[in-house]
Formats: structure tokens, C-alpha cells, sequence
């Protein structure tokens, strides 16, 4: 069992996380992985296929065809034929993917402010064009404006891109959010890519996750379903996910977009996802439980801290906090200069917001807080025309 409280040096250990800031005491709670050892079974079948010594090219194992739809079956009660599946060396390339086999050049796809960079990159990348409707705050709690979302489609508007659980606000839509959501979708046939990259991070005690395309068979006929073990089991640099496509025109279209472009899962990924969704689940529970206390945590010190504020967290181990009240350009780097790497708001289409990753130990979460308060605490102490740490 992993002692989640156990801090593993990271440093120089090739982690993006821990690389960004070289020479600077910084402590990185930014990107999205996990500052906690993969669990033991899952290194216990790296290291069986590892001794075996050759790494070829492979076919995606039935191990794990099993214990996807096994997971599948008994997580969501959604019977999944093997063949709607599509494997993915990573979520961000299927959310490119989608862009350009769901709408054509110059045609439009629409998601909701904030969200996960890439949602915003793809149809840029890819020429299509990008509507955005901002998330509205109701009692406390992101939602969508459906009004707003349904008058912002046009005829040229083909794809919405869904992300929920939802990073960077945290929400698990419900079923009613959903169903509203899909019969919109509908009514405009619009395709939906749901990224559900996040469903193994429910903290939220009675909250369900409901994959879009387990909703209901008219809404499976018109999106795709992408997920992956590599956020909750924390093994994203072994790159595998999948998308559930069950309409099989919308299958081929994605299949003949990544053709002799996007790779096939390397056979360590496979392994390990098999190993992940089969073998992890008392260590899945333990996680959980870590996760949630450091929620509270946050949450707690959040709310005592003068200026900034954040809703509840019902999933993710991302915590999106609003600055705004502070006046700062850049708060993002405004912490860095009293040793803080957290994400910028501007990076998920909302300035003034940060993203802090609280999947650590909570000693390190302990001090990051610490120093939140602090350097926003010298914010409110500066008299006004005192310089501060500038923010740039
Ligand atoms: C919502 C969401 N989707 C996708 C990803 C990345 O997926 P992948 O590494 O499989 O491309 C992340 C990582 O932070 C994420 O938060």
C-alpha cells in the first residue's frame, strides 16, 4: 500500500513538473500528474515486461480489452462492445482528432471558459474556428449557461468539446446538466468529444460520474467517449487512453484522421493500463480518501485568506482559484517570486484565476498554503503605492 504522506524526490528525475523552474526554489504545483509513487501492481507488471527484454510493436492486448470493459461495466453500467473502442497514445491527440474529423475547415467548434488549454489550441491548430461560452457561477457552483451555449451555435457549428469531469473548475455534471447538454447537441446535431480523462478522481461523496455516451443510444450515436488510467493511477508519461465510439461512420472518420500520423500505444503503456484498471482498485480507495483530506485542506485555507476565493472541488486534484480581487496581472508569477509554481489562469482562457495541483503530500501542500498566504497576505499589507514582488 502507498504511503501517500511518503515524498519521492522528483528533481532531476526527467519530470516536466519538477524541470520548469531550473536554479529556482520553486515548489511546482502545476501540471497535471501526481506527486505520488504509480501503485505496486502496476510496477510489478512494468517490471515482468521489462525483464522479458524485447520491446517491440504490439497489438493491444486482451488483458486489456477485459479490464476496460470490465471497468466500464461495473463503474458506469455501460456494456461496451470491444469494437467501439479506439486506442490513443494520449488524450490530446484525440481531442485534435475530433476537431478536424467532426467539423471541416473553417467550421466552427464550441466549448465552455475556462477550460483545458488544448480544448482552445485545437481547432486553431487545425484552422477550424473556436466559440467559447463562459461558465456561470449558481449558488456557489460552475455551470452551464445553456441559453447562452444554444444561442451561440450557428449552422457552421459542428463539434462541442466536453470536459468533465471538468478541469480546471472541479464540477462532475450531473445527469440532468448532461441531458440538457445532449439535447441541445442534438437539436443542432452537433458532435460531442467528451475528455473524461479525470472520472477516477470523484472526491465528491455521493457524486457519480456518467460517461456522455453511456446517457442514452442516441447520444452515443453522436459523440465519443475518451478516457484514460493515466490521471488517476498517475502513469501519464506511459501514454495510453481510448475513445469509445460506438457509431461506426464517426469511428472511421477519427481512425482515418490519426492514419500514419498518430502513433499506436507503446507496449509499456498497454501494460500498465491493463494492470491500472484490473489490479489498483484497494489503492484507488486509499488515494481517494488522501485526496479528499487534502481538498478540505485547501479548501479550508482558502477561505480564511483575505482576496481570494474558489468553489468546492466535487473532482480533480485541481484546485482553481480566483485572484481576482487582488489586482494582479499575473498571479501565477506573483507567486514564483515567493517560490510557488502554480498554473495561470490565462492559460485556461480566464485571467486572474490560478491552478494549483494538490496531489502531493500534505506536508508539501502544507507549505505551498504557507506561502499563499503569506505572499498574498504582503499584497494586502503593502500600502497602497509600496512595491510588492511585480507581478509581470
Ligand atoms: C482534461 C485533460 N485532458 C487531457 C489531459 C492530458 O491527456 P494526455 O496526456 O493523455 O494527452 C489532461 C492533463 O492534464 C487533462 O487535464
Amino acid at each position: 500500500m502507498t504511503d501517500f504522506d511518503f515524498s519521492v524526490e522528483r528533481k532531476r528525475t526527467n519530470s516536466i513538473k519538477w524541470d520548469r523552474y531550473p536554479g529556482r526554489d520553486i515548489l511546482p504545483m502545476w501540471l497535471a500528474d501526481m506527486d505520488f509513487q504509480c501503485p505496486e501492481p502496476i510496477l510489478d507488471a512494468l517490471r515482468r515486461r521489462i525483464d522479458h527484454g524485447v520491446l517491440g510493436y504490439t497489438y493491444t492486448p486482451q488483458e486489456l480489452y477485459d479490464a476496460v470493459l470490465n471497468m466500464l461495466a461495473e463503474e458506469y453500467d455501460w456494456q461496451v462492445d470491444p469494437e467501439w473502442l479506439v486506442w490513443l497514445p494520449g488524450i490530446v491527440p484525440g481531442i485534435n482528432a475530433a476537431c478536424r474529423s467532426f467539423a471541416a475547415p473553417d467550421e466552427e467548434v464550441i466549448t465552455s471558459l475556462p477550460t483545458y488549454h488544448p480544448f482552445l489550441d485545437a481547432p486553431q491548430i487545425s484552422g477550424r474556428r473556436l466559440l467559447t461560452v463562459p461558465l456561470v457561477l449558481d449558488r456557489g457552483r460552475y455551470v452551464m449557461d445553456f441559453d447562452e451555449l444554444e444561442h451561440s451555435i450557428t449552422p457552421r457549428t459542428k463539434l462541442l468539446e466536453l470536459c468533465n469531469p471538468h478541469n480546471p473548475v472541479g464540477r462532475v455534471y450531473t445527469r440532468e446538466e448532461l441531458t440538457r447538454l445532449a439535447e441541445i447537441c442534438l437539436k443542432h446535431r452537433l458532435c460531442i468529444s467528451s475528455d473524461e480523462i479525470h472520472c477516477g478522481l470523484i472526491l465528491e461523496e455521493g457524486a457519480r460520474h456518467i460517461p456522455i455516451g453511456a446517457l442514452a443510444p442516441e447520444v452515443a450515436a453522436h459523440s465519443i467517449t475518451m478516457m484514460a488510467p493515466s490521471k488517476t493511477y498517475n502513469i501519464p508519461g506511459l501514454c495510453c487512453a481510448f475513445a469509445v465510439i460506438p457509431n461506426r461512420e464517426l469511428r472511421q472518420r477519427m481512425i482515418g484522421t490519426m492514419r500514419g500520423l498518430v502513433p499506436f500505444v507503446n507496449v509499456l503503456g498497454y501494460i500498465a493500463a491493463a494492470a491500472a484498471y484490473r489490479d489498483c482498485h484497494e489503492w484507488h480507495q486509499g488515494l481517494i480518501a488522501y485526496l479528499r483530506q487534502n481538498r478540505d485542506l485547501l479548501e479550508q485555507t482558502v477561505a480564511r485568506i483575505p482576496g481570494i476565493g474558489m468553489t468546492h472541488i466535487e473532482a480533480t486534484f485541481l484546485a482553481w482559484i480566483d485572484m481576482r480581487g487582488l489586482g494582479l496581472e499575473y498571479p501565477a508569477k506573483y507567486l514564483e517570486e515567493f517560490g510557488l509554481g502554480v498554473s495561470d489562469g490565462r492559460d485556461f482562457g480566464q485571467a486572474g484565476f490560478i491552478r494549483i495541483n494538490f496531489a502531493c503530500p500534505r506536508s508539501r501542500l502544507k507549505k505551498a498554503l504557507s506561502i499563499l498566504e503569506d505572499a498574498v497576505g504582503q499584497l494586502a499589507a503593502a500600502p497602497s503605492g509600496e512595491e510588492v514582488p511585480l507581478a509581470h
